[in-house]
């Protein structure tokens, strides 16, 4: 991808080795800058509209949050039910009108390929925060800084995603960042909620180790760390079928008393019942400092989308 400037985010595909290692030396600057006074005027007279057509608390609040770190402005479209989408104004016309007022636009929405549809309708940088079961670029990035964060490297890394890998965008953008490493990878779900096919095949022909089971004290047994994700719900179109699967994958006290080995857990959250509280004091369990990390990243990705640093 080379310079972020004017770039739209909207594909875990679309980064490279090099474009990873900026945006770690970035965010971890701007952590680093966070410690030392609260706020940074980088941003200062740009400003951010946050579109969410889904429900969200970590990607909103942590792109606003990064947004007025930075001494930018934020403005949001509420709820759906409080905007003209309630009119039944289209995406398109949405994206269109809110570029009049914003320099960047954070955009989720249930249906896949929507990211690119919003992009497409302005020149203004367009940053993908979830379409439908498709991808999370901006989740991949904090994952891959909390992994590197938390283990040291990228490199020669055994990781097992567990859960909805079917739905969950999380894993879909993930996968194309951890495919950049040679990770060797384990993916643990349901046959019901089992990786695309499609996915698969493209990471094995990018060489990548994979290996698929429903055995997830095997995978965590041969792994660093333990990406664990919700059986999204919303996806479903047949409740009977989530009632089956929901709950076959959880993480406890007992299951971590059975572990060879101290491993660290990821989730993107929010959890439902997959990783119960009583995981929560675990020294591996990350999940909330994968949560503060999103603030970093995101301050990284504004100030160089809006080309304010390389
Ligand atoms: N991880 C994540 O996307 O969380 P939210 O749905 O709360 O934004």
């Amino acid at each position: 991808m080379g310079n972020f400037k004017g770039k739209d985010i909207l594909h875990g595909n679309q980064f490279s080795k090099k474009d990873i290692d900026t945006l770690i030396k970035n965010a971890s600057y701007f952590e680093k800058e966070l410690k030392k006074k609260k706020s940074l005027n980088l941003l200062k007279g740009k400003i951010l509209a946050t579109l969410f057509f889904e429900p969200s608390t970590r990607t909103r609040l942590s792109f606003e949050a990064a947004m007025q770190r930075l001494g930018g402005g934020v403005i949001s479209m509420g709820s759906v039910e409080s905007s003209s989408v309630a009119k039944g104004e289209t995406l398109v016309d949405t994206v269109r009108t809110v570029s009049q007022y914003a320099d960047v636009i954070v955009v989720r929405h249930p249906r896949l390929g929507s990211a690119k549809e919003a992009a497409d309708a302005t020149p203004i940088p367009v940053i993908n925060a979830g379409d439908g079961a498709g991808q999370h670029p901006t989740q991949a990035l904090l994952d891959i800084y909390t992994i590197h964060k938390e283990l040291g490297s990228l490199k020669n890394l055994t990781i097992s995603l567990v859960g909805d890998l079917k739905n969950g965008r999380t894993v879909h953008a993930l996968v194309e960042l951890l495919s950049l490493f040679q990770s060797k990878l384990y993916f643990v779900s349901p046959g019901l909620l089992r990786m695309p096919e499609e996915i698969t095949a493209n990471l094995k022909g990018k060489g990548m180790k994979i290996v698929e089971t429903e055995d997830m004290m095997e995978a965590a047994d041969a792994s660093d760390l333990v990406y664990m994700t919700r059986v999204q719900k919303e996806r479903f179109s047949d409740l009977s079928e989530y009632e089956r699967v929901k709950g076959s994958l959880i993480i406890d006290g007992e299951f971590l008393k059975r572990l060879k080995k101290k491993i660290t857990i990821l989730h993107p959250l929010p959890r439902v019942d997959e990783i119960r509280p009583d995981v929560d004091p675990y020294p591996g369990a990350a999940y909330f400092r994968q949560v503060r990390n999103g603030v970093f990243v995101r301050m990284a990705l504004l100030a160089m989308v809006l080309g304010r640093i390389p």
